[in-house]
């Protein structure tokens, strides 16, 4: 089971730069197949964390394990199983993605040239690769520092903020690629993210930071039964809002909103009976039903703010 395949484990850990203690005891353990959202507002400590896992900062206090290697004593065995982006990836501009991979490659040590069009595949970089990287689009070079990060077949992938400046079908993609590498290759992925709504779709867990604490660490569907508690609410769009808000209003809590939709709550329990007996009776009251959709996001996306100490109107950065 995933449980006992542990790719990623930080004990303790603390981090202090210049005067500021930035993280406190952070216990954190990620698996090999799993998509872990490592998520918390700005300033919580994710990179911080982020590049003391990677090698790139010294641990101050606490141990680090990738793959049972010890970070502080087996550094280089524990490196060798990670890949990662931590900011922008570093690309040669004037040569093409293969050339850049290829160097990379180089000095990982990686000789297999086949490997190259494997990670190409992968990130569905291939009929773009042979340009230069200074004609990629942003989304094109996440891309080939995913791919880069990945040429050496680590176990861990540690990607900070990824999909940072991508469109929505950017970030799908690349939301698409990361679940497959994770589900398929059983590599351990680690996304950092300040977004719950992009996390709730491509991560299996996340563990949540605030002010360099950890909070918790939740399963999707912990996170989402904590997100409605006992309601689910749904937008209907209908031809008459007003009208079918009385009609439902004895049966279940109903308003319409700025948009003039219909919103309405409906027990988690039975809610797909629910949701259809809704439907069924605006049909048969002559209503007319364009969409119909349940609103998710804002509800988990309020879980993580309450979860964060980071309430409506203290926009503090930790
Ligand atoms: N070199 C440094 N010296 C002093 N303080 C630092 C340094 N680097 C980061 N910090 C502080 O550490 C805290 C955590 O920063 P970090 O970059 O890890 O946060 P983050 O969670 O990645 O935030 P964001 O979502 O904005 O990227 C912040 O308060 C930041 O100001
Ligand atoms: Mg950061």
């Amino acid at each position: 089971m995933l449980e006992n395949n542990v790719i990623l484990s930080i004990k303790g850990l603390n981090k202090t730069l210049g005067k500021k203690h930035i993280l406190h005891d952070i216990d954190m353990e990620c698996y090999g197949g799993e998509v872990f959202g490592f998520l918390g507002p700005n300033g919580a400590g994710k990179t911080t964390t982020i590049k003391i896992a990677v090698g790139l900062l010294n641990i101050d206090e606490g141990t680090i394990e990738i793959c049972g290697y010890d970070v502080s004593k087996k550094f280089e065995q524990a490196m060798a199983n990670v890949g990662g982006i931590v900011e922008n990836p570093e690309m040669y501009k004037y040569l093409t993605g293969r050339e850049n991979l290829r160097q990379y490659a180089r000095m990982r040590g990686v000789e297999d040239e086949k490997r190259i069009d494997e990670v190409v595949n992968l990130v569905k970089l291939s009929n773009r690769i042979d340009e230069k990287v200074s004609k990629y689009s942003l989304g094109m070079r996440q891309r080939l520092g995913v791919a880069q990060a990945l040429l050496h077949k680590p176990k861990l992938l540690v990607l900070d903020e990824p999909t940072n400046g991508l469109d929505p079908q950017g970030i799908k993609e690349l939301r698409d690629v990361l679940k497959h590498i994770a589900h398929n290759d059983g590599v351990c992925v680690v996304v950092s993210s300040h977004l719950m709504s992009e996390m709730e779709l491509m991560c299996d867990r996340v563990g949540i930071i605030a002010n360099g604490k950890m909070i918790g660490t939740y399963s999707m569907e912990e996170l989402t039964s904590r997100s409605n508690g006992s309601a689910a609410e749904y937008i209907i769009e209908t031809d008459n809002a007003a009208k079918a808000s009385e009609l439902l209003s004895e049966l279940f809590p109903c308003r319409v909103s700025e948009n003039n939709d219909l919103v309405i709550s409906v027990n988690i329990e039975n809610e797909r009976e629910e949701i259809s007996r809704i439907n069924a009776k605006l049909i048969n009251s002559g209503f007319k039903l364009y969409t119909v959709h349940r609103t998710e996001n804002k509800k988990l996306e309020d879980v993580f703010i309450e979860l964060t100490g980071n309430k409506e109107g203290d926009g503090q950065i930790g």
